[in-house]
């Protein structure tokens, strides 16, 4: 049985426009320039880039939370504007964002519990005791003990806020995790933990993801399939080991050169 598509993006494009009262075109960044690609069923594609080269960008446009100047993407086989207007639950449970600082991204006046139930009430119908064997579930998922349940953001390392922020994405039961930068806050051993959870949930849980990172060692561990991107333009992709070993684009090798020496398996 072939594996279907479950992410395509076709020639998609993204203008930012500052406001002025006369049109200029110095005012214009264009963030992405027709990009091209396919993700299947369990894919890990890495988006890599200096800074400014487009990679949140297109990781917000194809969570729903940036719009796009042009082209085209498609989430299981269903154009995303189609989604948006028919069915924003079903969209939103299906691709979920991990954030790059782990403790920014949570609210601090919230306890975790609060925090993992907020998803579980806008996206799914369970009732309360239901939500609250969830929450357990997913304190569990990451590793995290369930008592721990009702203390707030504060109370937490970076990591340990780093896997709450893991748990909220995948409360919904999502079938795409798109992460962008979920590690680069963090320590370096901590860092190894975070991504070898990464590794666990992917395998326990059939997850497709989106790996957004400036370091090239981080999705080397693990990405199968790579993006290279340069300011807005993808300028190299393929299976990870192939890149590795033999990138084509200066850039990219300029890029792989300036890999830290860690080693996170
Ligand atoms: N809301 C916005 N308004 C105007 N320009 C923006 C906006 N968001 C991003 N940009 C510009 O688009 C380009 C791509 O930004 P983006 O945030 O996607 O880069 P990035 O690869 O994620 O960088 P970093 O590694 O620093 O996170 C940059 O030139 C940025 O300044
Ligand atoms: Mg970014």
């Amino acid at each position: 049985m072939t594996n279907p598509s479950i992410l395509k993006v076709e020639n998609l494009s993204k203008v930012f426009r500052r406001i002025s009262l006369i049109p200029d075109p110095k005012k214009e960044v264009r963030a992405l320039v027709e990009m091209n690609f396919e993700l299947k069923k369990g894919d890990s594609l890495g988006i890599v880039g200096e800074s400014g080269s487009g990679k949140t960008t297109v990781a917000r446009i194809i969570s729903g939370l940036e719009t796009h100047t042009s082209g085209k993407v498609h989430l299981l086989g269903k154009p995303l504007s189609q989604w948006l207007q028919e069915n924003p639950v079903e969209f939103r449970k299906s691709i979920q964002y991990v954030f790059q600082d782990p403790i920014m991204s949570l609210n601090p006046r919230k306890t975790i519990y609060q925090t993992l139930e907020k998803p579980l009430k806008n996206l799914t119908e369970l009732s309360g005791q239901e939500r609250k064997e969830r929450i357990e579930k997913l304190m569990e998922l990451v590793n995290l003990r369930p008592e721990f349940v009702h203390r707030y953001p504060h109370e937490f390392s970076g990591g340990q806020c780093q896997r709450i922020g893991i748990a909220r994405a995948l409360a919904s039961e999502p079938k795409i995790l798109v992460l962008d930068e979920p590690v680069s806050a963090l320590d370096v051993s901590i860092q190894a933990q975070i991504l070898n959870l990464l590794m666990d949930l992917k395998e326990k849980l059939a997850l497709t993801y989106v790996f957004i990172s400036h370091d090239l060692s981080v999705v080397e561990f693990i990405c199968d399939r790579i993006l290279v991107m340069n300011r807005g333009y993808v300028v190299e992709e393929g299976d990870c080991d192939s890149v590795f070993r033999n990138p084509r684009e200066d850039y990219t090798r300029k890029l792989i050169a300036s890999i830290p020496l860690i080693q996170f398996s």
